[in-house]
């Protein structure tokens, strides 16, 4: 497999076979080991990455970072407002120019289309740092967190509860088929994955013995569930209007440790972070005064709790990007 994915794009999982994920993961715990024992792995000395962000980020950015530097390599960071890019310059025409000068670019931004493009003018590997529709990289940091705590990927439901519709439940719906979990979506019906993935997950799943799901009851949806996830209610490039109508409706899917009792016994909590659990933040603090509410999606407690894996997830994102990275620009 080494090799194989040399060039490649990382632009959704979907692009990718089961043994190919797995093959990132594999990777992503050796190169983790290595760093742990303070061994070198400067993999890809003498190259340079680009990363571009359209919207914020501290996990994702740090990650391609450290994982760059690690691995040898110079990096430039664009902030959402530094490039021509959008505004002076079309994508194709950025894509161009970047890909004369760097060996591999990370795009974070709105419409999947657009790192779409990027790729294809690019001619150099483009990694999706998240878009409206997918989050890829970080499905590799959430497997890998999943394998280290249950020592395999096999016989595990993941079930996500909230906007199931969202970039990071499309991605997880996507890694469970490929990867033979169990998925569950659940959700209130109007944030349900848009019916053309389903299906094309499900035909994935069909192959890989998993079962995807969809289903509106809390209690239903966690039952025999080893990973519960959820995520913010109102996502990057969503209108803050939406706050109002999200809380009313997902009020009910909200995690906490009385509904993660009712999932499998060995029920781990997942979240891709950052999360609204406390109101120590600029949002939570404004929601606290609008709506009096001082966590959302999961409960504070059940996050400081020991059957949150959260920092360790946070910390895999580093690993995985740096994998994707190693296999995709190392000959
Ligand atoms: N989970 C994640 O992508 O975090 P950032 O937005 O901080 O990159
Ligand atoms: N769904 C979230 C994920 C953040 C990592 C967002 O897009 O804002």
């Amino acid at each position: 497999m080494a090799g194989r994915l040399y060039g490649r794009n990382l632009l959704t999982l979907l692009d990718f076979t089961s043994e190919e994920i797995t093959y990132l993961i594999d990777l992503a715990a050796e190169l983790k080991e290595l760093k742990q024992q303070g061994v070198p792995h400067r993999r890809c000395e003498g190259k340079n990455v680009v990363l571009i962000f359209e919207k914020t980020s501290t996990r994702t950015r740090c990650s391609f970072e450290v994982g760059a530097l690690d691995l040898g390599m110079g990096v430039t960071y664009l902030d959402p407002a530094a490039s021509q890019l959008g505004k002076k310059e079309s994508i194709a025409d950025t894509a161009r120019v970047l890909g004369r000068m760097y060996d591999g670019i990370e795009y974070r931004g709105f419409g999947q289309e657009r790192v779409e493009t990027l790729a294809q003018y690019a001619g150099v590997p483009v990694w999706n740092g998240l878009t409206d529709e997918f989050h890829p990289t970080q499905m590799l940091a959430d497997m890998l967190t999943i394998r280290e705590h249950f020592g395999s990927l096999d016989n595990v439901k993941l079930t996500f509860m909230g906007d199931a519709r969202n970039n990071v439940a499309n991605s997880l719906m996507v890694s469970c088929a490929k990867l033979g979990l169990d998925y569950c979506a659940c959700a209130p019906e109007e944030l349900m994955p848009e019916a053309a993935l389903v299906e094309r997950c499900r035909e994935v799943a069909s192959q890989t013995g998993s079962h995807i799901e969809l289903c509106s009851d809390p209690e239903q949806g966690v039952a025999d569930a080893r990973v519960v996830y959820t995520d913010i209610w109102v996502s990057m490039g969503e209108p803050a209007e939406l706050w109002e109508k999200r809380i009313a409706l997902l009020e009910p899917y909200r995690v906490t440790s009385e509904l993660l009792d009712k999932a499998a016994p060995d029920a781990i909590f997942l979240h891709c972070l950052p999360s609204f659990h406390d109101t120590q933040t600029d949002v939570g603090a404004e929601i606290y005064e609008r709506f009096g509410i001082s966590e959302m999606e999961v409960t504070d407690e059940l996050f400081e709790s020991e059957r949150s894996l959260v920092f360790d997830q946070a910390e895999n994102r580093m690993h995985t990007i740096k994998a994707v990275m190693c296999a995709t620009l190392e000959a």
